[in-house]
């Protein structure tokens, strides 16, 4: 039966009324060079504004990134990959079906972002049962990989070999950067387990948008013309996305023949197309041509697993989200715990009272994630206490209103600072009142900027995810301890969120997640802030400009626009350190509001919702 005719009550007015003066384009950081980026001077303080909006990408206006419509909705971050998943819907598929669909679209139209050569996580939520179900597709780390494997004989953070070239940052860029690929497995699992079409259905427009090209657009241009340097040393990157010596550039046609060949032997020969046979000997193959270490019996051994959703409480909402090997919806519960004893919504949105103790619930959620986080299939994680509320309520009481807390003063470390434009995140909900909310990435922008030569696969570099020393930092800025070491079979620590929301009445409202390395929990935590406690239309909380505070380094990202001076001249007051940085997170969200499913893709990038 369909739940569209249940109204989901909204209240107050949200941010709709405000003008979008002084938005510009969002700006994405670089492919990384090198281990650390603490150098870098923080970006200018934006000038005054009226609007706490975050930019709209150029061409674009706010409305072209919300849709209403009564049967089903998805939102992905490119337009083709939620029409695919729209016309899955509209063919009697369900969200499953959809996000497949989608799933392998956007794995073709967003190589910088994700791909059949990376991970992510998804959570099922079954109408019928009321039962959610996740998979962990996530990449693990190979039978050969070792805890030092990133350092050389002195301890230093090495580079990578391939065909003779040294190319900086051996857990990022390269075939050593590479972890076992899972995707493939997940997405075939939950469709043969759950979906209503033919996998060949399914497959056939990601197999067509390949063989047949899709114009390059701004965003992937960009990501081409920043990694061209380390994606050129691999023959295989170059034949897909160079012409004539240069990376594509935007309007021109990006054809994928060999990705197109490697989707069809998966359509044709479900999970075996990639982990067996030939598309996986060329993924080998490709190792050998470097230091790669994955191998064929990493292949033949990788498995999905299924753990329980973690779920916690936050004002009668019931958050159900990604459990280890992601610290995503650990941190998004503990921090609303943190937040649960203040009336955090009669604060206001983008006030100094509202910011600090955001920031603050941050600071502490992200110092425990860096001590006590990992795979559980190798860590006891402390999961009961840091979900406890009265856990949330001892940190709550450590929080001064009046001063920062200094992060130093909780644990040591370094700062840094990193955006990038990869990961994608997907939001469907059917006519049943099923849900998907999946995330899914390569890690940074490329991967490892290495495409399996005649495969068309870019691999994804989701090493760099574990901690490769105690202190020293991953391109995000994250430390980590023991809990994340590298083991042989051991997945690296993820910040990914796919995360459903549930009213009051334990009804589904919300399917919500996003990109974004560490500020994917704080981007996907402030959309549900924003609705439950700002009580915000769903646009207006996914285009609410973010803030994000990981405990190292000590500062408080905001994006452009964000505060107003004076907010941000009493918050500095306060002690926090503001740095003004680039956008934070690409939320694809969707849910019911006023009796209608409503879509929302981020105006940050290129996203689009479709429904019907
Ligand atoms: O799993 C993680 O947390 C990271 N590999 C996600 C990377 C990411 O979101 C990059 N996007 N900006």
């Amino acid at each position: 039966m369909s739940q569209i005719a249940r109204s989901s009550v909204r209240r107050g007015r949200g941010l709709a009324g405000l003008g979008l003066a002084g938005l510009g384009l969002i700006s994405v950081l670089s492919c990384v060079t090198s281990g650390s980026r603490s150098g870098e001077k923080p970006a200018p303080v934006a000038e005054p504004h009226v609007s706490l909006f975050a930019p709209v990408v150029q061409g674009r206006s706010r409305a072209s990134y919300i849709a209403t419509a009564q049967h089903g909705m998805i939102a992905t971050a490119h337009p083709l990959a939620s029409a695919a998943g729209l016309a899955m819907l509209k063919q009697g598929g369900n969200a499953i079906d959809a996000a497949v669909a989608a799933s392998f679209v956007i794995s073709v139209v967003r190589p910088q972002s994700t791909g059949i050569g990376g991970g992510g996580f998804l959570l099922d939520y079954l109408a019928a049962s009321r039962a959610t179900e996740v998979y962990d597709f996530r990449e693990r780390a190979p039978a050969r990989a070792t805890r030092t494997m990133y350092l050389d004989a002195h301890g230093v953070p090495k580079g990578s070999l391939y065909r003779g070239s040294l190319i900086p940052n051996a857990s990022v860029n390269g075939p050593l950067a590479v972890g076992v690929p899972g995707i493939v497995k997940g997405l075939l699992e939950a469709q043969a387990r759950r979906g209503r079409l033919p996998l060949k259905v399914v497959m056939q427009p990601a197999i067509d948008i390949a063989a047949h090209g899709f114009p390059v657009y701004a965003g992937l241009a960009k990501a081409l013309h920043r990694c061209a340097a380390i994606l050129k040393h691999f023959p295989g990157s170059v034949k897909v996305f160079f012409h004539n010596g240069q990376p594509l550039a935007e309007g021109d046609i990006l054809v994928q023949k060999d990705l197109a060949w490697t989707l069809g032997q998966i359509a044709a020969k479900g999970a075996d197309g990639f982990y067996k046979g030939e598309v996986a000997r060329r993924i080998v193959a490709e190792m050998r041509r470097g230091d790669g270490i994955v191998s064929q019996t990493d292949l033949d051994l990788y498995k999905v697993r299924h753990p329980a959703p973690v779920t916690g409480f936050y004002r009668g909402y019931r958050i159900v989200s990604m459990p280890p090997p992601s610290s995503g919806g650990v941190h998004i519960i503990e921090i609303m715990h943190i937040l649960a004893p203040e009336n955090y919504g009669a604060m206001g949105f983008g006030t100094v009272r509202s910011v600090h103790w955001l920031a603050e619930a941050m600071r502490r959620a992200f110092a425990d994630r860096a001590a006590y986080l990992g795979d559980p299939a190798f860590v006891a994680v402390p999961l009961k206490g840091l979900l406890s509320p009265a856990y949330g309520r001892k940190l709550h009481d450590s929080i001064d209103p009046a001063h920062a807390t200094r992060s130093a003063a909780l644990k040591p470390g370094r700062p840094m600072d990193y955006e990038s434009p990869s990961t994608t995140h997907i939001s469907v909900i059917d006519a049943w009142g099923n849900a998907v909310s999946t995330t899914q990435t390569i890690n940074y922008t490329f991967g490892s900027c290495v495409v399996a030569e005649g495969t068309g696969i870019v691999l994804n570099d989701e090493m760099d995810d574990f901690a490769k020393k105690p202190g020293v930092p991953n391109a995000y800025g994250l430390v980590g301890s023991e809990a994340n070491s590298i083991a042989a079979r051991k997945t690296p620590l993820s910040s990914m969120s796919p995360t459903l929301v549930f009213d009051p009445q334990g009804h589904l409202e919300l399917a919500v997640g996003s990109p974004g390395g560490p500020r994917i929990i704080s981007a996907t935590l402030q959309t549900i802030l924003n609705v439950i406690d700002f009580k915000m239309p769903l646009a207006d909380a996914v285009h609410a400009t973010r803030i994000h505070n990981q405990w190292l380094p000590d500062r408080t990202q905001v994006e452009p626009g964000g505060l107003t001076p004076a907010v941000q001249a009493e918050l500095t007051r306060m002690g926090h350190h503001i740095v003004v940085g680039s956008s934070i997170g690409d939320v694809q969200a969707v849910g019911y509001e006023g009796g209608h499913l409503v879509g929302v893709s981020d105006t940050r990038a290129e996203g689009k919702p479709e429904g019907y």
